[in-house]
């Protein structure tokens, strides 16, 4: 049997993050220029291997870290009466606890892989299950953002608890991704804003509700072709997030140095605290400008994604 592949990509949240925990909409998309790839090969020791950033070595030796995904694939060769050997390669582009939706995005690459390996079919909405069983694992009681959207080609607008619907779009923008190198710390950003909605409704609540005012019009800008809209959008959706106290020093200068150097508008992205920030550009070399200028001040990772949709070209 030859080697079998399965891939993904990550996420970034566009607008929405926090207010989306208060039943205001938000909108994620998925970031095909970020990937992530599981490879599996047949082995005829029966021994079954697992090869990542994290760890290489015999799958029931794998780390606590690897817990949800080595569950998962328990389960999954359980469902396929499978107990053959293969070695699982699994590669990487996602940094870690960035917001970028890495556990969810190594859920779907190795879903798919597996479907594959043993020749099953894999409809939409199993995958979403499968997933689903390691992401409660690594996240408690995620919202299947990630993994709706790690499995998606188009922006997603995510109302939690209800159905994630597609959102075409027909932005002629780039957006650039800027990692700030610092560990995302979603949980914690969550119970700051928790903590300021108690001890100051009158400053939160209006808060929450403009960033959900603000995620209707970023729906509008994006099937508009708006980016001078949508740029507007992220800054003031910054300000908003900076004040519910979820930004970080860094981000900060992240997202004035994007600014100052022709950027349209940019946000944090996800829970904050560290992790990324997201800026608009007009065009590639416009993308290009603002990622030298981030390198220039060490930003050590960023990418670029047009954001027009493969159908709208
Ligand atoms: O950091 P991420 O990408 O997992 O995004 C968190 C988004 C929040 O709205 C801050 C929290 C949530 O559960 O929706």
């Amino acid at each position: 049997q030859s080697p079998v592949s399965g891939s993904s990509h990550a996420k970034i949240i566009l607008i929405g993050e926090h207010s989306v925990v208060y039943h205001q909409p938000a909108i994620a998309l998925p970031l095909p220029a970020v990937r992530e790839s599981a490879t599996l090969t047949a082995r005829q020791d029966g021994q079954q291997q697992l090869v990542s950033r994290y760890y290489q070595g015999p799958r029931q030796d794998a780390p606590a870290s690897l817990y949800g995904i080595n569950h998962l694939i328990d389960v999954l060769l359980k469902q396929f009466t499978f107990h053959g050997g293969f070695t699982l390669d699994i590669t990487s582009h996602l940094p870690a606890e960035r917001g970028m939706g890495s556990s969810a995005a190594t859920a779907v690459a190795i879903i798919r892989a597996l479907y594959q390996f043993v020749e099953q079919p894999l409809s939409h909405d199993q995958l979403l299950a499968d997933a689903d069983i390691s992401e409660r694992i690594i996240h408690g009681n995620p919202s299947g953002i990630d993994v709706a959207t790690a499995s998606a080609q188009d922006p997603i607008w995510f109302i939690t608890g209800e159905e994630p619907v597609s959102l075409p779009f027909h932005l002629h923008g780039y957006l650039v991704v800027a990692d700030s190198g610092i560990h995302g710390q979603t949980g914690q950003a969550v119970k700051a804003v928790a903590d300021l909605r108690r001890a100051q409704p009158a400053v939160a609540t209006p808060i929450i509700n403009e960033l959900g005012h603000l995620t209707y019009g970023a729906k509008s800008a994006l099937a508009n072709d708006q980016l001078i809209r949508l740029g507007t959008i992220f800054n003031r959706a910054q300000t908003l997030l900076a004040r519910l106290g979820v930004s970080h020093p860094k981000l900060d200068e992240m997202i004035t140095l994007a600014n100052q150097n022709g950027a349209l508008g940019a946000k944090l992205t996800g829970g904050g605290m560290g992790g990324c920030m997201i800026c608009l550009a007009a065009d590639e070399s416009s993308a290009a400008r603002i990622r030298v200028a981030l390198a220039n001040s060490g930003v050590t990772q960023s990418w670029v994604q047009p954001l027009i949709s493969e159908e709208s070209k």
